[in-house]
């Protein structure tokens, strides 16, 4: 599908409807549709004067233009009260209404004027959030089909009326894309996408100039990942270290790290049929940090960015590591393997360690679809934060706000570091008092692999995946982190 901007008359532009947003008590007609409205007997001033059409979020109203203009018709979405409206509300609107007109209404053709309402936001801001809307609500995963294909509805185009937001609707394609790619990672049945495979994802960045290294079992030996190793050894495919390399500009070093299960069964201390199901997207922390080095690239960001991701099945084989195992971290610190489940974390010690030690990044923020208990406190509303640097964890809260994938800084406290010290080794995978503070003891597991680099840990457990279908958040992978971790590239100085 193609999204776009073209700067015609609204009444000249052929297409199946074009969406216009209302506010609640300001429901005036655009200027764009003066011309449509008297071509068509004043029907669009007929529809907003109805009393039962408030404009109140979530209503609309189709009108039809019965063939005296070249748009077929106007779509009327309420958008609430202005005074609370955002740029993230018109992205929700973009997203919902894109599925609904194409897979209710069933056009192709769409044509939006919901960016020229007034929100707090450029013009530049609300166009991109409009075109990430559109591709984001339009996604679907639909690759393992074979029956019933032509019930499948397809979006040809989606244009924005207006001049001067040709850069912005760009950038939103390229944001919604790469969000779009890690929604397809997420989604791809973990027997189809092992370690090998993800790599390869990261592989094809290189036509876009990244510089990637991709590390097999035999030179994460050499390197030394023991903790990435340990995890690995329950099972047959062979773990991956990715390093990407995308160099735009600017002086500071950024780092993103990801956790890249891709496929969590728990090991040993195996999971129940229930939590066990959705594990495929397990890499989410992977695959954002793709995602996100992707987007970088495309759009050419003045940054440095670096993006590393381990990437390994967690299974219960023959050999695989058990409860009670000691391991040896490339830091050189031991980790009490006290539950196999707690593997992220795990493998994330070593691929923290590396990246501060060799890569030697300003600033590293880590990904990880970490813990059940984040789901527990924050559910899939947003996401937890934590780390001992405010200025990195500050900027990312601030990026979260403006892209709609919001962040919740949880405490940091001595206490919680305590938990995770093991009586036989350096740290154990699982706090002390097991049921308590789950998602901040992995975080402080965490921290202990981390020295001097100002770090965040942000845990996406529950945002990454959707049970539900939510205006431009699709069911199953949402590509949670991709725009977030991209705004905060581009604000973090
Ligand atoms: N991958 C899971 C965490 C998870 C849970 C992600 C639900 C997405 C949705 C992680 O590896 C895990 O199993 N964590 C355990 C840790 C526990 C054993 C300390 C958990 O949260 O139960
Ligand atoms: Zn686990
Ligand atoms: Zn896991």
């Amino acid at each position: 599908m193609v999204v776009r901007v073209i700067d015609v008359r609204v009444e000249d532009f052929s297409c199946d409807v074009v969406v216009v947003g209302v506010f609640v008590g300001k429901k005036v007609l655009p200027s764009q549709l003066k011309v449509v409205d008297e071509k068509t007997s004043g029907a669009l001033h007929q529809v907003l004067q109805q009393r039962e059409f408030e404009g109140e979020w979530g209503q609309s109203r189709m009108v039809p233009l019965l063939g005296k203009v070249k748009p077929r018709n106007v779509l009327f979405v309420g958008l609430g009260k202005q005074q609370e409206a955002t740029v993230e509300l018109l992205r929700k609107a973009a997203g919902l209404f894109t599925r609904v007109l194409r897979d209710v209404s069933c056009f192709a053709d769409l044509a939006f004027l919901l960016h020229e309402v007034d929100v707090p936001g450029s013009r530049e801001e609300r166009a991109q959030a409009v075109a990430e809307g559109v591709l984001l609500g339009a996604y679907q995963y639909v690759r393992h089909k074979t029956v019933d294909l032509d019930k499948i509805k397809l979006l040809k185009s989606a244009v924005l009326f207006g001049k001067g937001i040709d850069g912005a609707v760009k950038k939103g394609v390229v944001l919604a894309e790469c969000a779009n790619l890690v929604r397809d990672l997420e989604n791809e049945p973990a027997s189809n996408l092992h370690p090998k495979e993800l790599a390869d994802e990261a592989v094809k960045l290189e036509k876009l100039g990244v510089k990637v290294t991709v590390h097999d079992k035999k030179s994460i030996e050499k390197l030394g990942l023991h903790a990435l190793l340990a995890v690995n050894r329950g099972s047959v495919n062979e773990p991956r270290f990715v390093i990407m390399e995308y160099k735009g500009g600017g002086k500071r070093k950024v780092a993103l790290v990801g956790k890249g299960i891709t496929f969590d069964s728990g090991g040993l201390d195996i999971k129940s049929d229930e939590s066990m199901l959705t594990m495929k997207h397990d890499m989410a922390g992977a695959g954002v940090v793709i995602g996100t080095v992707r987007a970088a690239s495309m759009l050419k960001l003045p940054v440095h960015v670096f993006g590393v991701f381990a990437a390994t099945e967690n299974m219960p084989g023959v050999d695989a590591y058990k409860p009670g195992d000691v391991v040896k971290t490339f830091s050189g610190k031991t980790i009490e393997v006290a539950n196999t489940d707690a593997e992220g974390r795990v493998i994330l010690s070593d691929a923290l360690a590396f990246t501060e030690k060799v890569i030697k990044p300003d600033a590293m923020v880590d990904l990880a679809t970490l813990t059940g208990a984040c789901v527990v406190a924050l559910g899939g509303v947003c996401a937890g934060v934590m780390g001992k640097d405010k200025k990195v964890i500050d900027a990312l809260i601030a990026s979260g706000t403006v892209t709609g994938e919001r962040l919740w800084e949880l405490p940091f406290f001595r206490e919680y570091h305590d938990q995770v010290k093991s009586e036989i080794a350096d740290v154990r995978n699982l706090g002390i008092i097991r049921r308590e503070a789950g998602a901040i003891t992995a975080g402080a597991f965490l921290a202990a692999f981390v020295e001097t680099t100002p770090w965040a840990h942000v845990d996406i457990a529950g945002t990454s995946w959707s049970e539900q279908e939510q205006e431009y958040v699709r069911k199953g992978g949402t590509g949670f982190g991709v725009r977030l971790l991209v705004n905060f590239l581009e604000s973090f100085k």
